[in-house]
Order: structure tokens, then sequence, then C-alpha cells
């Protein structure tokens, strides 16, 4: 029997700051509901493919296992994108913080690393608590399954891919990045920090 992801529907915010219940919807039912679906679909495929004929060129094993990636990683981060949004601003925690502080010299610091990341590139950035080292890193990833580091959890995920604003910020990227600013839910990054930093100490 195949694996199955389930959709996530109370993870879809309403009323945000800044970011439309259009663009809302847009994002969260055909982006999102997207990557689910051909990751359930891949899942049913994957059992029956002839292992046999795998090729580097060309191969359906190859093929399913590349779009594995890329809608198991697409689910996954648009998860914690949307579960990082909530109506209503919130504070920043002093755990979280200190604990950016501690990596990147200040807040602010943290902050201005996290947004140029989301300018620099084409599809996230990303908080992630480096299971490695014990530090926290702002990753830029241009697509779901490239450029991450192994073994990272991410605390924070903000989505750039232009499907993410442009009904209500065209080209412009940065008030949108504002916009998401005003809206991330402190109190589920701190609960994220909080269980990264026990896996740290198990992983150590
Ligand atoms: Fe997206």
């Amino acid at each position: 029997m195949a694996e199955n992801w389930k959709e996530k529907d109370q993870l879809k915010p309403k009323d945000l700051d800044g970011i439309s219940n259009q663009q809302v919807d847009y994002h969260f039912e055909t982006h999102y509901k997207g990557y689910v679906k051909k990751l359930n679909e891949i899942w049913e495929k994957l059992p029956a493919s002839d292992r046999s004929k795998a090729n580097q060129n060309y191969s359906e094993f190859r093929e399913l296992k590349l779009e594995e990636t890329f809608n198991y990683d697409g689910a996954l981060l648009h998860e914690i994108y949307f579960g990082n949004l909530q109506n209503g601003h919130s504070t920043v925690p002093e755990s979280v913080k200190k604990a950016v502080a501690r990596d990147f010299e200040s807040y602010e610091k943290w902050v201005e690393d996290f947004k140029a990341t989301g300018i620099a590139f084409r599809g996230w950035s990303l908080l992630v608590f480096d299971l490695n080292t014990g530090k926290l890193r702002n990753i830029g990833a241009d697509v779901h399954n490239t450029n991450g580091i192994w073994n990272a959890i991410v605390l924070l995920a903000l989505d750039v891919y232009e499907h993410a604003y442009y009904t209500d910020y065209g080209p412009k990227r940065a008030g949108y990045l504002d916009a998401f600013m005003k809206n991330v839910n402190w109190k589920l990054v701190e609960e994220r920090l909080s269980k990264a930093e026990k896996a740290y100490q198990a992983f150590k």
C-alpha cells in the first residue's frame, strides 16, 4: 500500500495584515495542494516502477525519485510557511531574539540577512537550526529541493516565489517581505526552536 500525504486545511491563514485572502487562497488551494496531489500520485506509481531500467540520463524511476523530493519538500515547506502566518501581530519572544542575536550579532542583523536572502533567491528564505553545529542559519533556496543542508530543522519559512505575492504586490517583492514579517506566529517559531535545541543535545 502506497504512502499518503494528507492536505492540512487547518493551516490556511485568514485576514492577514498586508497579504490578502485572495492571495492566500490562490497560493494554498492551487500551489500547496498541487504539491500534495502530485506527491501522492508519485507514491502510487513508485512501487511498480521498474528498478532494472534505472538510468541517470532518463528513466521513469529517476523522474519519479526526482519529483518525489520536489513535491515532498514543496508540501512540507508550504505547511511550515502557512503555519508560520497568523492574523494579529505577535511579539518576538526573548528566547528567539537571544538565539538569533547569538548567531547574527543582533535581531536586527538577522532580519536584514533573512530579508536579503528572500531577495537573492527565487524560492525560499529559511531560518534553520543546524543540528550539525547547533547554530542558526539563513538558507536561500531556488527550488524546494535544492540548496539546503542536511540535518537542519526549519524554524521559519518565507516563500518568495512570485505566486506568493504577485496578486497583491506585482513585482514589488520587498513590500511583501515586510508584510510577511508583520504576520509571523512567533510562538510557533519559539516552540520549534526549543524542540530543535533538545534534538541538538541528543545529536551531539
Ligand atoms: Fe508557494
